[in-house]
């Protein structure tokens, strides 16, 4: 067994996105800070109106995939397609962008915590213009399990072993093979599991704190994981909960403009065009 090391540390920062929605950057804060397949991870934490209330009006994306998951609040996702996703505490949207998705995320409370992350996930070049697809999940298709040594994990893609069962998550079959995991562990308690060497894996801490082969990782930062087959996560002091990705790489070029994501620049300028053209969507 060769544990995963942590190869480099990223601190989310603070941004905004959207019409003024604050939020945590991690992977995506530059483009040296991904991981492919992984693009961007944003995480939104607050129990202030103003720091969300103005939501993601309206806009394009090409290329890619876009996970949300909401741990906290309500929120309302529209496209083009005529999708009307009402995405509660502990429910996942999966979004596949395909060709071209025009959509608005927009909160729908006054007050109160509005907390989750939007993972982007990079497809194949021979997936880019494939048709838009949307996925909502409800929380109680995402597996729960109480892990051996304390805590619990939930499964939102890919399947976790958990003392020798294996147990799949709702979203299966992509071509990167991701995993996506919520993990929560009390002070003291160690999560472990096989990954194969061949995916790339991060680890992003939301509360507490953990050490990796010793090494501490602290609240609001990722982990890149470098090469081994089992990731070996220790919670700190006061527990640690945190998301376990990992996919296989594309290897493949990537040139980003925006909320769009190609592979050359040719093909970014053809989306810009597209969108101005109002056939970014179109077949
Ligand atoms: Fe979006």
């Amino acid at each position: 067994m060769t544990i995963r090391p942590i190869q480099r540390i990223i601190e989310a920062l603070p941004t905004s996105d959207g019409a003024g929605v604050k939020l945590r950057r991690s992977l995506g804060s530059s483009q040296f800070a991904r991981l492919d397949p992984f693009l961007m991870l944003d995480e939104f934490s607050s129990d202030n109106p103003d720091d969300y209330i103005a939501g993601f009006p309206s806009h394009p994306h090409r290329g890619f995939e876009t996970v949300t998951y909401l741990l906290d609040g309500h929120m309302l996702h529209e496209d083009h397609l005529g999708n009307r996703g009402d995405l509660k505490t502990g429910a996942v949207q999966w979004m596949t962008a395909g060709r071209g998705i025009i959509h608005s995320e927009m909160p729908q409370q006054q007050e109160g915590r509005l907390r989750g992350f939007q993972l982007w996930i990079n497809l194949p070049a021979k997936e880019k213009m494939k048709p838009a697809g949307y996925r909502d999940i409800d929380p109680a298709e995402i597996p729960v399990l109480q892990l051996p040594g304390g805590g619990s994990a939930r499964v939102v893609a890919g399947t976790l072993v958990i003392a020798d069962a294996a147990v799949p998550g709702p979203m299966q079959g992509l071509t990167t093979d991701p995993l996506y995991a919520d993990v929560e562990l009390p002070s003291g308690a160690q999560f472990s599991q096989k990954l194969g060497a061949e995916r790339n894996a991060f680890v992003y801490v939301f509360e507490g704190s953990a050490s990796i082969s010793g090494r501490a990782l602290d609240n609001h930062h990722a982990a890149i994981l470098g090469p081994g087959d089992t990731v070996q996560i220790d919670a700190g002091d006061r527990g640690a909960r945190f998301l376990l990705l990992a996919a296989r790489p594309l290897n493949e070029p990537v040139v980003q403009y925006g909320p769009f994501v190609m592979n050359t620049r040719e093909e970014i300028e053809q989306a810009m065009r597209d969108y101005q053209a109002g056939t970014l969507t179109s077949a």
